[in-house]
């Protein structure tokens, strides 16, 4: 399996006990090392992991239709930022430019895929001056445009979210957002 925006390698993590071979991707060397000692821990399973610094929009060191599963978590545009300007980190970019950029992630999913199997993206959606900017659905709209077709989406309930409390006193004239989406695309 291939997670092209690793993070700390949680998904990795994952795939290890699963016994499944994988791939993490980040563009940020700290997430790399943070990943690389994530996946120290011993367990009876003996998949090969492999952790590459590197950007989910270039990834030539796969070949076209090689990869059985795809499962990410990319930035929800610069909500969180991931660095403080590393080049290529798309955590920098607002929604416009964000959504250019993962059309072409999603093109390079779409080419590493083999034909039939899944690509599983969680993305949230985001608010700007009051108003909710539909990030969920304009990423989904990328990855049917590279080619996928829509297998599911699933709402996943966020909880604890950590400005949750805050806007809960306070007065206000929008719902909070406390849900993300699972996109599972299928080649
Ligand atoms: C939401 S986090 C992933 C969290 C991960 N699921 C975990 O469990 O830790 C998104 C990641 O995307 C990375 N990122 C940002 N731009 C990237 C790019 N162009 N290519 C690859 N990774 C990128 C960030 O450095 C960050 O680690």
């Amino acid at each position: 399996m291939l997670d092209q925006f690793m993070g700390g390698g949680t998904t990795l993590a994952e795939a290890k006990l699963l016994n499944r071979n994988a791939i993490g991707v980040d563009i940020n060397p700290q997430s790399v090392l943070i990943a690389e000692a994530n996946l120290q821990f011993q367990c009876e399973t003996n998949s090969k992991i492999l952790i590459r610094k590197g950007s989910a929009i270039d990834l030539h060191f796969i070949k076209d239709n090689r990869i059985d599963l795809i499962c990410t978590h990319p930035p929800y545009a610069n909500i969180i930022k991931y660095s403080q300007g590393i080049d290529g980190d798309i955590s920098l970019l607002e929604a416009e430019d964000f959504l250019i950029v993962m059309k072409k992630a999603a093109e390079e999913s779409y080419r590493v895929l083999k034909k039939g199997k899944v690509c599983a993206v969680m993305i949230g959606d985001i608010r700007k001056y009051g108003k909710v900017v539909p990030l969920g659905f304009r990423l989904m709209e990328c990855f049917l445009q590279a080619g996928f077709q829509n297998k599911e989406i699933i709402i996943k309930k966020q909880h604890h979210c950590r400005s949750s409390s805050y806007w809960r006193k306070r007065s206000r004239d929008f719902l909070l957002l406390e849900h993300e989406y699972i996109f599972v695309f299928q080649k």
